[in-house]
């Protein structure tokens, strides 16, 4: 499905970012694996994509760093001679109460979630506008595939800076899918809810964490990496041809209310 089309995955060494990109793979793309610590994980995901009869590249970059991202793509296209679907996922969380937040946990969840969300689409942009549709790959100049949370929408206590640098993606996305649709690229997000990876470990990793994270959860079971994945595949695909601007919530009914479920 995704022959001819290089993906690149950034924050691609474990967690969400791990599963996309051997998900990607598995629909037939090569893939370029964005990390910035952790250099063995990446190999590992490399390796993995390579055994399945796939190209894998592995490129250390901090997505918050112009230079480092104008770089990894430079490196990216002349390897793979051009990209076709990005997955701008690399993210993270620096909690703290509103009242003790330090400007540094501001600064650096806006400038990785947020800031290397615009990075990361604005080279994107600037390859898949500079190549144009390629009628035997795909329908669409690129597909653009931004990872958001379902705390674009829950407010959540403790975690603004995160909540806010999901918001802020949210309307990224947006505004930029409403720019580039002439362009025949395509912008969408995925918001996933609660999904067994290490930056939620204190989540799900005793039984009283998981019975009490399953209160928020519907559907009664946490999300595993790969519910991500095959979102993600189906969004790269030319089966969600005519889909732009939008955000998949992948999360298992987080975002219904469960509250509302037996009240109100
Ligand atoms: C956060 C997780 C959290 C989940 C659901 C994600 O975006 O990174 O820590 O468990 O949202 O609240």
């Amino acid at each position: 499905m995704l022959e001819g089309q290089p993906a690149l995955v950034t924050g691609a060494n474990s967690g969400i970012g791990r599963a996309v990109a051997l998900g990607l793979a598995a629909s037939g793309a090569d893939i370029v694996i964005n990390y910035i610590v952790d250099q063995p994980a990446a190999e590992e995901v490399a390796h993995a994509i390579e055994a399945k009869g796939r190209r894998a590249i592995v490129i250390k970059a901090d997505v918050s760093n112009e230079s480092d991202v104008q770089a990894m793509y430079a490196q990216a296209i002349s390897h793979f001679s051009t990209l076709h679907v990005i997955v701008a996922n690399a993210g993270l969380q620096r909690d703290a109460a509103i009242d003790e937040m330090t400007l540094e946990q501001w600064n650096k969840v806006i400038g990785v979630n947020l800031t290397g969300q615009f990075l990361c689409a604005r080279e994107a942009v600037r390859e898949f506008k500079r190549r144009g549709v390629v009628e035997s790959v795909s329908r669409a100049a690129g597909k653009l595939i931004m990872m958001s949370s379902v705390h674009q929408e829950i407010p959540w206590a403790g975690h603004a800076n995160y909540a806010a640098s999901k918001g802020g993606i949210m309307q990224l996305m947006r505004s930029i899918a409403q720019e580039l649709a002439p362009f025949a690229i395509r912008v969408n997000g995925v918001a996933p809810g609660a999904i067994r990876t290490p930056i939620n470990r204190s989540a799900w990793d005793t039984p009283d964490a998981y019975r009490s994270l399953m209160t928020l959860v519907p559907y009664k079971r946490i999300g595993e990496p790969d519910d991500i994945a095959h979102a993600v595949a189906w969004l790269a695909s030319d089966l969600s041809d005519y889909l732009t601007g939008a955000t998949m919530f992948v999360d298992g009914g987080m975002t219904l209310y469960p509250g509302f479920a037996t009240g109100g």
